[in-house]
């Protein structure tokens, strides 16, 4: 059976930083309140003219560069987003048009901020069973054009942000590679992180009562989801460990959703280890949900916090809710 490695990353977020100093100004909170409850400082937000699919294409280039591959080279494309530029198609579709790529094919995952270690998961099937070779996989995210910026969403309006990140998956000729991956979900909590429209829960599906309701926004419970998180990270961080006979001590580098510093901080006291080991760059661009994790990987790696040969578990949790495991020799 072949084992899928990652041969390359590559991220991109927009210009624009937006600084808590800078929310103090459009709505009711402060740079003391979000930095003491979640850790982040700025976040890259998109200017009028961008999307999901721009910075998704700027990522998939950074990554095949850094593969050293080509576009033509790919076989397959998985794209993990909430925020597509469209209903549908996906931006997997533009991806594949806008890259010059052969007629592969290219479809969107909507695992919420899980959704990039799905999108590996699926990626590492089809490598294992030699049906593609070589495999783009991306996570990008526009959060900040539909975050409820009154009182009401400010709980979640100063957490969430744009970007893209992107990896290129190819069959590994030695031990290195895609060691697990670990999925799982719990849709009893559905409705304590979701955004209700526009879906076919609602006919019509848009209406001015949906806008004038609010139910096109993004809607998050903090405790029920801070809750369930401390609990399912470390139970899929451990998970991860276990099916490949590993310890902390193993791993160079735990690389969790960018969800909330006071999550990821819980979880290394639950699991009895320290913050050296469980990387955090939400300072800087907050949370991106699909693309948090690929964008950490590559600023974890420029760091040298993990290098070639070295044991990395990716950790994700998220709308669903879901959560999500990924052990990696890099
Ligand atoms: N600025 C100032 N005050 C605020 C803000 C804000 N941005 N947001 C909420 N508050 C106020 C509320 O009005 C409330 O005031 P009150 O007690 O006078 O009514 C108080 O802060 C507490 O509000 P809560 O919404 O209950 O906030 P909570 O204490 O739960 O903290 C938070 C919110 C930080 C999100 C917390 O629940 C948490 O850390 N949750 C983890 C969830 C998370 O971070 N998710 C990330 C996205 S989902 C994911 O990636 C998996």
């Amino acid at each position: 059976m072949n084992r899928a490695k990652i041969t390359g990353i590559g991220f991109h977020v927009p210009e624009r930083v937006v600084t808590n100093q800078d929310l103090e100004k459009i709505m009711n909170t402060s740079d003391e309140w979000i930095k003491e409850r979640s850790g982040i400082t700025e976040r890259h937000w998109v200017e009028e003219e961008s999307n999901a699919s721009i910075l998704a294409i700027e990522a998939a280039k950074n990554a095949m560069v850094d593969a050293g591959i080509t576009a033509s080279d790919v076989d397959l494309v998985i794209c993990a987003t909430l925020t597509s530029d469209y209903f549908f198609p996906g931006i997997s579709n533009q991806l594949q048009h806008a890259l010059g790529m052969r007629k592969i094919g290219a479809f969107d995952i909507k695992a919420a901020c899980s959704a990039f270690v799905y999108a590996l998961s699926i990626g590492d099937q089809f490598i294992r069973t030699d049906q593609y070779k070589t495999i783009l996989v991306v996570g990008a995210e526009v959060q900040s054009t539909a975050l409820d910026l009154s009182d009401e969403g400010r709980n979640i309006s100063v957490l969430f942000a744009d970007g893209a990140g992107a990896a290129v998956l190819q069959t590994s000729n030695n031990e290195t590679g895609i060691l697990s991956t670990h999925l799982h979900s719990d849709g009893k909590y559905l409705k304590e992180l979701w955004c209700e429209a526009p879906g076919t829960s609602n006919n019509p599906r848009l209406s001015k009562r949906i806008l004038d309701e609010g139910k096109h926004l993004p809607y998050m419970n903090g405790r029920e989801v801070y809750k369930n998180a401390i609990v399912r990270f470390p139970q899929v961080i451990q998970e991860a460990l276990d099916t490949n006979n590993l310890t902390i001590d193993d791993v160079a580098q735990i690389i969790p959703h960018q969800a909330n510093n006071r999550i990821s901080e819980a979880v290394a006291r639950r699991m009895g280890i320290g913050m050296d080991k469980v990387f955090s760059n939400i300072k800087y661009y907050g949370n991106t949900t699909a693309a948090s994790i690929p964008i950490a990987m590559c600023d974890a790696r420029d760091k040298g916090l993990y290098g070639p040969d070295d044991i990395i578990i990716l950790a994700a949790f998220g709308a669903g809710f879901t959560w999500a495991s990924a052990a990696i020799r890099w």
